[in-house]
């Protein structure tokens, strides 16, 4: 997968892409991020890229063409089809799903913001798709580009290593995670559960998925309405004496 982003601060997104998990997916040839910045398509002695709003207000808008040009040049540096996103903060929310969906094209295209926004007649003319990555404002949208970055190059076949961990992630079946322990077993904050340590898969599963359950119950119960749940999983979640469970704020 190509993963092309048009922003002011391409360095951003380079140190970005050398850390972590899609650090390796670059590493392993499984993720190509290229930046790309629309001073570098400004005209002038000042390389201008902004400019006041029209109708008046307070900030700047990034003018058309310098992001026009720099997205044609980013387009052009591959063949295969393109997805451009912009990222705002009035795009519609990112989920699990859609970057699941966007994991599966072969190359993308991201837009970053700065200041007040961008023309909007370059978002009418350029851009698939708007998205933003929660309901609050960032300085520009290279940290949100990040965050889709990291969210689809993980979910591409080979980045990571143990091929279940994605599907076990919180939202991978749209509940939360359960809770992790590893060693000591007995510490002065506290002992792992004992069902961790039977052996007991079906038992170790079943605790897992209750402990997920309670979780989305109590920190995102909009998801526990959307996911479906067995009768006994309903029961379960009724009586809370079914969860001696160490969940903050339950
Ligand atoms: N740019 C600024 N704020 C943003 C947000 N919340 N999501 C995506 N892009 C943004």
């Amino acid at each position: 997968m190509r993963i092309d982003v048009v922003s002011l601060f391409p360095e951003f997104v380079a140190q970005m892409a050398g850390f972590g998990v899609v650090g390796r997916a670059v590493e392993r040839g499984l993720v190509d991020i290229h930046g790309w910045n629309p001073r570098d398509h400004a005209e002038g002695t000042y390389r201008r890229v902004d400019d006041r709003p029209f109708g008046g207000g307070p900030g700047m808008v990034m003018l058309i063409d310098p992001l026009r040009d720099a997205l044609h040049a980013a387009r052009a540096a591959d063949p295969r089809p393109v997805r451009t996103i912009y990222l705002s903060p009035q795009g519609v929310p990112l989920t699990q799903a859609r970057a699941a969906a966007l994991a599966a094209e072969e190359r993308l295209l991201l837009l970053c913001g700065r200041y007040e926004g961008i023309d909007e007649r370059l978002v009418a003319a350029e851009v698939d798709e708007e998205l933003s990555i929660g309901d609050y404002v960032l300085s520009g949208g290279e940290l949100a580009a990040a965050v889709v970055i990291d969210a689809v190059a993980r979910l591409r076949p080979g980045v990571l290593n143990d091929g279940e961990s994605a599907l076990q992630d919180s939202f991978g079946d749209g509940l939360l995670d359960c809770p992790h322990y590893t060693r000591p077993p007995r510490h002065a904050l506290g002992d792992v559960p004992e069902v961790l340590m039977s052996g007991h898969h079906g038992d170790i599963a079943a605790w897992r998925r209750l402990q997920s359950l309670a979780r989305t119950q109590v920190r995102r119960p909009d998801l526990l309405a959307a996911a479906s749940l067995t009768d006994d999983e309903h029961r379960a979640l009724a009586d809370p004496g079914d969860f001696p469970s160490p969940i903050p704020g339950a």
